[in-house]
């Protein structure tokens, strides 16, 4: 079921979705929280760390699992999602060093990766709010169209549309990597709440197909509908569409 929460901007939006994390976190101070990048949650992580500096959290007891990374990116990369986490977040809070989860895409061995961090997340007990965001194709973490909803952690090609996407943080459109490593919608959907951040006018048409469409798996995030707990937040421009 998808619960939609409206945001005024993109500032209201990130202090909502930094509030539920908060709230999580007071009620199970070793919650499992899965992590999102992409610019959306950019937001999110400036007001926890604000929070953080207030003292109106700690992460000392949680642990982290990142929804996906690229392959053949060095974690101190700055295109990395390890890099980028570590910016945003993990450097600046109590997170123990051991407790923050990435995949790992700088091996020979992707599918001992994709396993290992299977059995990391099982071992945690499951993830208990996942925080995602949306691409313009309707990907969530790096499943892209046609992804089988039953797929678990898993290595992926990119996207055209979404290596274009994303070719914005790079060189340029040759630097941005082909493949990458993600949690598969199956993991998502095991979470035990979702969090779903859209901002800007440029999210508004999939949006629209989210809240309208049918579940298919041309389009991944509709499968959220089956979930039985989602929250999108989402600001005025996402909303225009609706
Ligand atoms: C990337 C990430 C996704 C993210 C999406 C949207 O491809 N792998 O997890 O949700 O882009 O990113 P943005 O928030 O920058 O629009």
């Amino acid at each position: 079921m998808l619960t939609m929460e409206k945001a005024q901007d993109y500032k209201e939006l990130s202090q909502m979705a930094a509030e539920k994390i908060i709230t999580k976190l007071s009620h199970k101070p070793e919650a499992v929280l899965g992590l999102a990048t992409g610019s959306t949650p950019v937001g999110l992580y400036e007001a926890l760390v604000a929070a953080y500096k207030e003292k109106r959290f700690s992460l000392a007891k949680a642990t982290t699992f990142n929804l996906d990374e690229y392959v053949g990116i060095h974690p101190s990369d700055e295109n990395s999602y390890a890099y980028y986490m570590n910016q945003h977040l993990f450097s600046q809070v109590d997170l123990p060093e051991t407790a923050a989860h990435l995949p790992n895409g700088e091996t020979a061995n992707l599918e001992a990766a994709c396993t290992k961090y299977e059995q990391q997340i099982a071992s945690a007990g499951g993830i208990d709010l996942q925080v995602i965001g949306i691409g313009l194709n309707g990907h969530i973490g790096f499943n892209e169209p046609y992804t089988p909803f039953e797929q678990r952690t898993h290595v992926v090609e990119l996207d055209k549309t979404t290596r274009e996407a994303n070719a914005r943080f790079f060189p340029n459109l040759e630097a941005v990597p082909t493949h990458a490593i993600t949690m598969g919608i199956q993991n998502i959907m095991e979470s035990k709440e979702v969090l779903l951040l859209v901002a800007g006018e440029q999210k508004a048409a999939v949006l629209e197909r989210l809240v309208y469409g049918d579940v298919t798996e041309a389009f991944p995030a509709s499968i959220l509908k089956e979930h039985p707990n989602v929250t999108i937040i989402a600001d005025q421009g996402a909303l225009s569409g609706l």
